[in-house]
């Protein structure tokens, strides 16, 4: 067997493989990874510069050498096209290279499993009825997938029974029937076993990242990103758990938005890749415990209120139509079960996703979302907590705040000497914002250049601090018309910042005091979720969200969750697996122990200087 090229692409967490040596652009395209390529590949425009981190003395090119800086080369970055891929390599894809579709990730580092999807489609060429042979139509169906397929059937959905007669005599007693744990969920006239899909979701309180999947090669076809509509009814759980409950209607209401704008996004989804809804076979949902129920449409009182009770803790399978789902009409939607009121299946998902349980040694998995969820893999199994860090990170409750869209400022670096910023904005467009990447880049490099102290207080004796109209001590990012035009931090920007890294940082240090090790006995790190693989680890490690921590331990793995949920979507084995893990994981609650406060008190603070990397 030919030995396959091996791309390991950072901050994406994907792994590409080629069979013979290829352009890097090419590769990289063909793998379906969003890189600028503004000049096409002629080597002019610069867009296309990747890192190349595991290799020494890389050629360098002409149109390379008019494009980079010297100091660029020398740290390994090239322009991906004209870099030839042959042999294996880590790559990393700076922010400025990736394309706007890839900072809205929704998908992530996928390991490879077993494709055994719970449908699939049998084509039957039925015996035609006569007089002398009146089997009804479905025993019919149901005698044939035993003789050809030796499949067992015991039912079909009251739906797809009524498409039946149709299906059978419009196509000369030719069919497909798809069979799903004993059930004929859809029958299709005539031979229709090439199309097999299925969609996995994973429902964020911010973002709704679904993918169009193949459940017989297990290959995502296509995905979207939507934002979650249920924000105009609250930015976090609570409020919208509080609005859910405060009038009859309003449970009603807050799921027909969030069905309504996930039918419209399959909808699209579908035209695009020239696939109808209705053979969309399945459909698996994860997400915290309140989107979960709040999907469903099920009752959150309970849930809304100390001890946080969840409906159920089991995974559940409901017929989407029930939903108001509009896929196939027999298709069911498959639930993964919560771990607790507030560790949702999205968090069970990313741990299934990143095999964390078959790991070797001491493990942090941590999805930063709106909700952080944190679990901690020792030799004594996993516990999980939940922390409510808030959307400072997408950008809510900041000065100067927005959502990863074009203009906003997503990196930032101050000049050792001049302190001066140097900023990024995504499409490189005018700056109108500053998104959750660059808030957290602004904050570890004002901490870095000392204009905050480790109270995260700005040093107002420095020329660079200056008064907002307010009053307000601020570091301005970007000032083009004096007071009229500018965007900066403010001293409120860091408390909010310093409450959401704290939430994460307590969790993470109750964690490890419950389970009695330190901080140097972790071996690796895991960020998952779409923030968590576009942010720069070293300022994670900067702003103190986690102690000191070397930086090649740390893996983005982008939204696992999704993955997770595109597993149990393609293997009945990892439903069982997810399953049995959903009872294996322990739950702590943060807000009862008894060291929460002083942990959260500790963790407000920045680090040291020394501690600054
Ligand atoms: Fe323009 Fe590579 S695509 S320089």
């Amino acid at each position: 067997m030919d030995k396959k090229i091996k791309i390991d692409v950072e901050p994406i967490g994907k792994r590409i493989y080629i069979k013979k040596p290829t352009n890097g652009l090419n590769a990289l395209v063909d793998a379906g990874i969003g890189i600028k390529t503004v000049c096409g590949g002629e080597g002019t425009c610069g867009k296309c510069r990747i890192m190349i981190l595991n290799q020494k003395d890389i050629p360098v090119n002409e149109q390379e050498k008019n494009m980079l800086t010297e100091d660029e080369i020398n740290k390994g970055v090239r322009l991906a096209c004209q870099q030839v891929f042959d042999k294996d390599l880590d790559i990393y894809i700076p922010a400025a290279s990736l394309s706007e579709e890839q900072k809205l990730q929704v998908v992530g580092e996928e390991r490879e499993i077993e494709i055994d999807p719970i449908c699939n489609k049998y084509h039957l060429k039925l015996e035609k009825a006569t007089l002398e042979d009146t089997t009804p139509d479905f025993d019919r169906v149901k005698n044939a997938l035993k003789k050809d397929y030796s499949v067992d059937v015991e039912t079909i959905d009251y739906n797809v029974l009524k498409l039946l007669p149709k299906a059978i005599r419009d196509n000369k007693w030719e069919i497909t029937a798809t069979v799903r744990d004993k059930e004929i969920v859809y029958v299709e006239g005539g031979d229709k076993t090439g199309g097999n899909y299925g969609i996995a979701i994973d429902l964020g309180t911010t973002k709704i990242a679904i993918l169009l999947v193949d459940l017989k090669t297990g290959k995502t076809i296509d995905s979207k990103g939507i934002m979650n509509p249920q924000i105009s009814y609250g930015e976090d759980v609570m409020s919208r758990l509080n609005f859910a409950i405060s009038e009859e209607k309003n449970l009603e209401k807050i799921q027909k938005v969030v069905i309504d704008n996930i039918n419209e996004a399959l909808k699209k989804l579908c035209k695009k890749n020239k696939i109808d809804c209705k053979e969309l076979l399945e459909m698996t949902v994860v997400g915290n415990t309140a989107m979960h129920h709040l999907f469903l449409g099920l009752p959150v009182r309970q849930l809304s209120f100390s001890p946080f009770i969840a409906l159920s803790g089991q995974s559940l399978s409901i017929k989407a139509r029930e939903v108001g789902i509009n896929i196939s009409p027999g298709a069911y939607i498959y639930m993964l079960p919560s771990i607790a009121g507030y560790v949702g299946s999205d968090h069970l998902a990313m741990l299934l996703a990143t095999d964390i349980e078959s790991q070797e040694g001491n493990i942090i998995g941590i999805d930063i979302g709106t909700n952080t969820e944190i679990g901690l893999k020792t030799k004594d199994g996993i516990t999980s907590v939940s922390t409510a860090s808030g959307p400072a990170f997408e950008g809510a409750h900041i000065n100067y705040g927005m959502r990863a869209a074009p203009g906003a400022i997503e990196r930032v670096v101050i000049e050792p000497e001049s302190y001066k910023p140097i900023i990024q904005t995504i499409g490189d467009k005018k700056p109108v914002g500053i998104c959750g990447s660059g808030i957290l880049d602004s904050i570890a490099e004002l901490r870095k250049a000392e204009l905050i102290n480790t109270r995260g207080k700005f040093d107002k004796e420095s020329k660079f601090i200056t008064k907002d109209s307010q009053g307000n001590s601020q570091y301005l990012l970007y000032n083009k018309d004096e007071n009229e035009d500018l965007i900066s931090i403010n001293q409120k920007d860091i408390v909010e910042i310093q409450l959401a890294k704290g939430a994460m940082r307590t969790g993470i240090d109750i964690l490890m005091d419950n389970a009695g090790i330190t901080f140097d006995k972790i071996d690796k790190i895991i960020i998952a979720g779409a923030f968590g693989s576009y942010i720069d680890p070293k300022n994670v490690i900067n702003i103190g969200m986690f102690p000191s921590f070397p930086i090649n331990k740390i893996y983005q793995v982008g939204n696992a969750a999704g993955v997770g949920s595109k597993r149990v979507l393609i293997s009945k084995k990892q439903r069982i697996n997810a399953e049995k893990l959903a009872k294996k994981v322990d739950y702590l609650e943060l807000t009862t122990h008894p060291k929460f406060s002083d942990f959260f008190v500790n963790s407000m603070q920045f680090p040291e200087p020394e501690r600054i990397i």
